[in-house]
């Protein structure tokens, strides 16, 4: 069991395979990115098979693969067959806008991947569009009933809450839950990198508090669920005799460092330590070098070890060097 300094189990690997997206959501990724990992510098599947085996062998267990859009990568299929044969992992999920599931859910689970989190911020798909930009309610729907009709479940919706964007869309994405058993999880926003998108997290915040008295008000009260995974980020609720679950994720307002198990590699081969500090360590020319897996195996136990807690959002304080579509939430 990898215990960094802090005593905490990290056996969770987010991994980032591509930093494009088709999306560019406001809070997520600026209009004006030109500049992208070249091809060459990406990790190979075989490079992201080498750092799973690594990870399984000091005790990771879960897998989780995102972007950018993390189906933007034409190899994914490969990656995702590679990785879900390691032994040890026990969780292959990955966080997807969705829009090419209709095509790729069913491949995507014979390759081996066992679910999907989603991110729909409004039913409305006027307001989706402008939260999400270059994406379209009507295709993410679609992508999510692929991935349920693919078994890509228990299927987990994320909503960024943003004021002036989609604040009031929290109630009927929270309705959903009535009649469905899906997760509908609000996230808080965070500003990273230095750009607008970060300005736009610090001037348009809206507190998990807000949104769960704006459900509540609406639909009524929100039950506290019990939660068997303690290293879970989102504190979850049920309405009355619903399906689903409504969670919270709120590391602005209540930061959960303490029970943080995730380790992160980037799109360009580099263990980031946490989200929301710009430290990272470089696995790729170790990949690519001579030597060989005990070197890739040190590195990460390395990056574990070094692994900070506490951020320092409240200073206003974030990640400068990466936007989030460079890390993958
Ligand atoms: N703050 C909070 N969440 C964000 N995401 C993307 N950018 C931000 C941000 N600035 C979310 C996406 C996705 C997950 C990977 O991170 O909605 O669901
Ligand atoms: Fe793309 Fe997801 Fe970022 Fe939106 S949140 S821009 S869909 S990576």
């Amino acid at each position: 069991m990898p215990l960094d300094r802090f005593g905490r189990n990290i056996n969770y690997l987010r991994i980032s395979v591509i930093d494009h997206c088709n999306f560019r959501c406001v809070y997520c990724m600026p209009l004006d990115t030109s500049q992208y990992v070249p091809s060459s510098q990406l990790l190979t599947p075989v490079e992201i098979e080498r750092v799973v085996r690594a990870a399984a062998g000091v005790g990771f267990e879960k897998i989780r693969l995102t972007g950018g859009e993390p189906t933007l990568r034409s190899d994914l299929l490969e990656i995702v067959d590679r990785i879900a044969r390691v032994d040890g992992i026990r969780d292959v999920s990955m966080t997807t806008n969705g829009v090419l599931l209709p095509r790729l859910a069913k491949p995507l689970a014979d390759a081996g991947l066992n679910r999907v989190n989603l991110h729909i911020d409004s039913l409305d798909p006027q307001r989706f569009a402008k939260v999400m930009r270059f994406g379209t309610l009507s295709e993410a729907w679609a992508g999510l009933e692929a991935a349920e009709c693919a078994g890509l479940t228990p299927i987990k919706i994320n909503a960024v809450v943003v004021r002036d964007y989609n604040e009031q869309d929290v109630v009927e994405l929270a309705r959903l839950t009535i009649d469905k058993p899906w997760t509908i999880r609000f996230i808080e926003l965070m500003p990273l990198g230095n750009n607008e998108c970060a300005r736009l997290a610090k001037d348009n915040f809206v507190s998990s508090a807000d949104s769960m008295r704006r459900i509540e008000e609406a639909l009524g009260t929100l039950a506290p669920v019990d939660n068997p995974n303690e290293a879970d980020e989102s504190v979850n609720y049920r309405l009355a005799d619903a399906e689903g679950i409504v969670g919270f994720i709120s590391p602005v307002s209540e930061p959960y460092c303490g029970t943080c198990n995730r380790m992160r590699l980037t799109a360009d081969g580099r263990f980031h330590l946490c989200l929301l500090n710009d430290d990272e360590l470089d696995v790729r020319a170790a990949l690519r070098g001579d030597g060989g897996d005990a070197e890739v195996r040190e590195i990460l136990i390395k990056a574990v070890q070094a692994k900070p807690t506490g951020h320092r959002l409240h200073e206003g304080i974030s990640t400068a060097q990466r936007s989030m579509f460079q890390i993958g939430g």
